[in-house]
């Protein structure tokens, strides 16, 4: 299918990643209008003035805390005050797996935010995008929801119960014409990831945001962020269980 030229107008969430920016690039470009909402203001209208420079149609701004889950549906509703192509989900936090080991409300954050946040906010969108019959919801999950491992199972918890979600969801939504994609990125260089060693299948932000907008737009159901994430998770996930219970990944 070819990719989508007209200009859209697309909401980011957590459109302060180095991936979202990267992804919003992309939609400017090509004269999008965009709906950003992020948690720090001055970050937040730092990527809104590139994005006007780059050629976006427009640029509105919502400060939102994921955490102030309250606030979820008005933001909503103000990103629908006109039709909207698409909204990509793509905040996220990499907790710290020793710590969520030691202190249970560590790992409660993480799901709470992940999985928790993420799953009220789809579930107010889903209700938009069927009232509206048309458009893609996209989320940024991971790799790491493929398999639990013992370096990170509480953050590959929280995304495999997003990519779980995200399948029903699809099936809900296909007959009212709203598309559901689940967007699983391998290692990123950004932020997230700074403090980890390098990891030599890592992916710069702007090839894994091409990637994203690619699967986006030519109508993927499940993208592997680069493609090459595909057949390594399916040897990850090919692996007895009495064997992997042993290596230490
Ligand atoms: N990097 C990787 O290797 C990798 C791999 C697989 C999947 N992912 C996923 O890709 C997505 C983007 O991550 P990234 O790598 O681009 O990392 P990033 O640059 O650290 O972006 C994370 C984003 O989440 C936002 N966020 C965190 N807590 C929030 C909260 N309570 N309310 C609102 N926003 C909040 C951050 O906002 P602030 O700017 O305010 O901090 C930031 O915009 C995430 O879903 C992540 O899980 C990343």
């Amino acid at each position: 299918m070819g990719t989508e030229r007209r200009p859209r107008r697309v909401l980011i969430v957590g459109a302060t990643s180095a991936i979202a920016a990267e992804v919003a690039r992309c939609y400017a470009a090509r004269g999008a209008s965009l709906v950003l909402t992020g948690r720090n203001p001055a970050r937040l209208a730092a990527v809104g003035d590139d994005l006007r420079v780059r050629g976006a149609g427009s640029i509105e701004t919502e400060v939102l805390d994921l955490l102030d889950r309250e606030r979820h549906g008005a933001v909503v509703k103000r990103a629908f005050a006109g039709p909207l192509d698409v909204a990509l989900l793509a905040h996220g936090d990499l907790p710290d797996q020793q710590r969520c080991q030691s202190e249970p409300g560590e790992a409660a954050g993480a799901l709470e935010l992940n999985l928790v946040a993420t799953v009220e906010l789809l579930t107010l969108l889903a209700r938009e995008f069927e009232t509206q019959g048309s458009g893609t919801i996209a989320v940024i999950t991971s790799v790491a929801g493929d398999r639990g491992r013992q370096s990170n199972y509480v953050y590959g918890a929280a995304k495999a119960g997003v990519s779980v979600f995200l399948q029903g969801l699809r099936q809900r939504l296909h007959a009212m014409g709203v598309r559901v994609v689940t967007l699983k990125p391998g290692f990123v260089d950004t932020p997230m990831t700074a403090h980890l060693p390098r990891n030599p299948l890592a992916s710069s932000p702007q090839r894994a945001a091409r990637a994203i907008y690619h699967a986006i737009e030519s109508r993927r159901d499940v993208a592997y962020i680069p493609w090459f994430w595909r057949p390594v998770m399916a040897l990850i996930r090919a692996i007895p269980e009495p064997l992997f219970k042993k290596l230490r990944l």
